[in-house]
């Protein structure tokens, strides 16, 4: 301020000598008026200048500048810079919410005082089938036009939610549809936000529990019903001791139906709350492999006069690593099915070998009824059984390949079937590299 000051009384004093040394003393004042007002114009124009800048572009102003106008623009700049950096910290916040939202599983949608969409993340886009852009401000209720949820959206009551079908089904998506949770969550004013939860699975894992449960009382009230209209039998009427010792064998016959049921239950939920295998104990095949051979052998005898053709073929010494007691189950439940569902004189082949990528592949092949393709999918469900009578009669429950499913995968492995009807099965366990090695290579080292 004082230069401004000094330079205003420079330039009138300038103007002043200006003019009593060229026009004389009269016209003094004249000549200091001249330098003031010459001084007026030339600050009005550095005014003017800084002003056409900050019109133009605010960013271009000077950095530096001298006197009141140059500090002005510098004091103008650092304002301006100030601003710039808060608005773009809070748009990075911003990005980085809207981020947050759109990688939640859930879907978001909010929703303004009409009922428009305000936003929403790319899951309910996915959900609803609207696309997230072009669709901001279309009322919802005209995009998801389930009764139930129009309904709901309008009765702004909002205390629990509402489950529909979801309106976008997966393309080439067959079965169950996607079934949606959807809740309104009311916030500043009138303003709503809605959240929306795939519950299929959840669903699903209810509907079996449900059908386990069915399944399981069904399959232990059928040998029940028969064993006390066996005691009943016992109780009222006056049997000779043939009679009584033929109920005795039968009622023997359902208690131990009763009992494989219980044991295998057991099996399985073992299965599926334990730790995984270990890695460290290591079985020889050709021991698992023996033990199948003794059981499917004293099996066949017991279930036809003539007996199957069983052959046994291991083209590779291996050791596995894993729970014995489990691997063992595996192979003899494959074995026992081919055993019990193919008719006597039938041909059943064992194999043990090495794939070329260094997997192992435990197979049983018969020449047995063979299985529907449609039926081969469901095979390893609980309780699944493509004919429930026949297998009934050889005592199953439609556990066992459910066992072995949980088995193979235990041990970071698959169960592959192959069928044709009329001529025979393959069931395959194939185990993982990790967990097969050869015997030779073993004893060489050791
Ligand atoms: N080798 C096979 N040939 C033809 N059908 C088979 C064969 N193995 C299994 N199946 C069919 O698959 C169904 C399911 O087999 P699974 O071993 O799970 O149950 P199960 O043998 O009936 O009873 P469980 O093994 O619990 O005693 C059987 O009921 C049978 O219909
Ligand atoms: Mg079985």
């Amino acid at each position: 301020m004082p230069f401004r000051v000094a330079t205003f009384l420079a330039f009138s004093l300038a103007g002043a000598v200006l003019a009593y040394a060229v026009l004389g003393q009269s016209l003094v004042w004249a000549g200091a008026w001249a330098g003031a007002a010459l001084w007026l114009v030339l600050d009005a124009i550095r005014a003017k200048r800084l002003l056409d800048v900050m019109r133009r572009d605010v960013s271009a102003l000077p950095s530096r500048g001298h006197g009141v106008w140059g500090e002005l623009a510098e004091r103008i700049r650092k304002v301006l810079r100030e601003r710039d950096r808060q608005i773009r910290q809070s748009d990075d916040r911003l990005q980085e919410f809207l981020a947050a939202i759109q990688a939640s599983p859930n879907g978001v949608v909010l929703i303004d005082e009409q009922g428009r969409i305000e936003w929403c993340n790319q899951t309910a886009a996915a959900q609803f089938g609207i696309d997230a852009q072009r669709d901001l401000l279309q009322h919802l209720a005209n995009l998801v036009r389930d009764p139930a949820f129009v309904a709901y959206l309008a009765s702004w009551n909002y205390s629990r939610d509402v489950v529909i079908d979801a309106p976008a089904q997966p393309a080439g998506h067959r079965g169950h549809p996607i079934r949606l949770s959807m809740q309104v969550h009311p916030y500043a004013g009138n303003r709503r936000m809605l959240l929306t939860r795939d519950i299929t699975a959840l669903e699903q894992a209810e509907t079996m529990r449900r059908d386990f449960v069915a399944n399981v009382s069904h399959e232990i009230r059928t040998p029940l019903t028969v064993l006390a209209g066996f005691v009943e039998t016992l109780q009222s009427l006056p049997l000779d001791a043939e009679e009584r010792a033929r109920y005795l064998r039968l009622m023997a016959q359902q208690s131990q139906r009763m009992e494989t049921l219980v044991n295998d239950l057991l099996t399985l939920s073992r299965l599926e709350g334990n730790a995984a295998p270990p890695t460290s104990q290591w079985t020889p095949v050709r021991a698992l492999l023996a033990h199948c051979e003794e059981e499917a052998r004293a099996l066949s005898k017991q279930l036809s006069q003539q007996g199957h053709k069983l052959s046994f073929s291991q083209e590779a010494d291996s050791e596995l690593s894993g729970a014995p007691v489990e691997l063992q189950s595996a192979m003899s439940n494959l074995l026992s099915n081919a055993v019990r569902y193919t008719p006597g004189g039938g041909e059943i082949a064992v194999t043990w070998r090495l794939l070329p990528d260094g997997r192992g592949e435990y197979s049983v092949r018969d020449t047995g009824p063979g299985v529907a393709a449609e039926h081969i999918p469901r095979l390893t469900e609980r309780f699944y059984r493509v004919d429930r009578s026949r297998s009934r009669e050889t005592g199953g429950t439609g556990l066992g390949l459910a066992i072995v499913k949980h088995i193979a995968q235990r041990h970071g492995g698959e169960l592959r079937i192959e069928s044709t009807v009329g001529k025979g099965s393959r069931f395959a366990l194939m185990l993982p590299v990790t967990r097969v090695r050869q015997a030779a290579a073993v004893k060489a080292r050791a």
